[in-house]
């Protein structure tokens, strides 16, 4: 499959990367283009992938073209695009863009939208993603072994779902990286050695989402199971409790979500 990446920033590498690594993708049929020429001398020596600065370079023969530059460009690069053949498929991965924007901005209607998240970069991210009617069924197989090299997919037909996965899972991973921070932190100032704090952290938010998925339990229930009468973790929990921990997070999602409905609006 020929794929032609628009932006080969963190996402696009992320992408290039995990393809090639799991063998969807052959260097020889990876073409992407950057502004940056710092970027592409990176990408062609690290992936032998062909880096270009003409966006119309990558889009040629492409029967899969990957936007995956900052929203902010976006206008720009839609414009460049212009005049793609029917059959290309667009798989755009950039905040924000609606189907509709891109339909009107490319003049396109061959179109994916996906929201990946950071975790793909090692391959265990998971990407919610949705089509236009005009995809058809080869095509949604493409853009699906493309998002399954990032790691999880889950295809969904409304794109409304899209904005929530974004507030969820598109920015989840930063809510979750501040969580290890502070619990280190928090490690760190009851007297632990910082690498052992990063360790006894890493080791447990790993362990408890394994558990989460091995066991079939509700969260609660495995909570119930770590918190005995009197003792040490119902301690802990009356504090994140009493601080709102479960409020602050719902409040945290809501607002990414009215974020990315705004910017999508735009
Ligand atoms: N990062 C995430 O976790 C994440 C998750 C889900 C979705 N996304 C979406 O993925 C998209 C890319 O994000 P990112 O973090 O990969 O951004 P990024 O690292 O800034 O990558 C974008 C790349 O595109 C290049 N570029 C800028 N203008 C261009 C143009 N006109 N033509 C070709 N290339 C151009 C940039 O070069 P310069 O740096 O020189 O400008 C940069 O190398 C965003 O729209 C974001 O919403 C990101």
């Amino acid at each position: 499959m020929k794929i032609g990446f628009i932006g080969g920033g963190t996402m696009g590498e992320a992408m290039i990367k995990s393809l090639l690594a799991k063998g969807a993708a052959r260097p020889a049929d990876v073409t992407v283009s950057d502004v940056s020429k710092a970027r592409r001398d990176i990408l062609q020596k690290k992936y032998r992938i062909k880096a270009v600065s003409d966006n119309k370079e990558a889009v040629k023969g492409a029967e899969v073209v990957i936007l995956a530059v900052k929203p902010q460009e976006l206008g720009k690069v839609l414009g460049e695009m212009k005049g793609l053949s029917p059959q290309q498929l667009v798989l755009s991965i950039v905040a924000g863009a609606t189907l509709d924007g891109l339909r009107e901005g490319l003049g396109h209607s061959c179109l994916v939208r996906a929201m990946p998240n950071m975790p793909a970069q090692i391959g265990e991210g998971i990407t919610v993603w949705t089509t236009t009617a005009e995809v058809n069924q080869k095509q949604k197989d493409m853009a699906q072994s493309i998002l399954d090299a990032l790691g999880k997919e889950i295809y969904v037909s409304g794109e409304k779902y899209i904005d929530m996965a974004t507030a969820l899972s598109g920015s989840g991973p930063a809510y979750v990286f501040l969580i290890i921070e502070a619990l280190v932190d928090a490690g760190v100032h009851i007297g632990l050695p910082r690498d052992m704090a990063e360790k006894l952290v890493v080791q447990t938010v790993l362990g408890s989402t394994r558990a989460v998925e091995a066991m079939g339990k509700h969260p609660a229930e495995l909570r119930n199971m770590v918190t005995s009468p009197g003792g040490t973790t119902t301690e802990g929990l009356l504090q994140l409790e009493t601080g709102g921990l479960r409020s602050l997070l719902l409040k945290a999602v809501i607002a990414a979500y009215n974020k990315a409905k705004a910017l999508g609006a735009k």
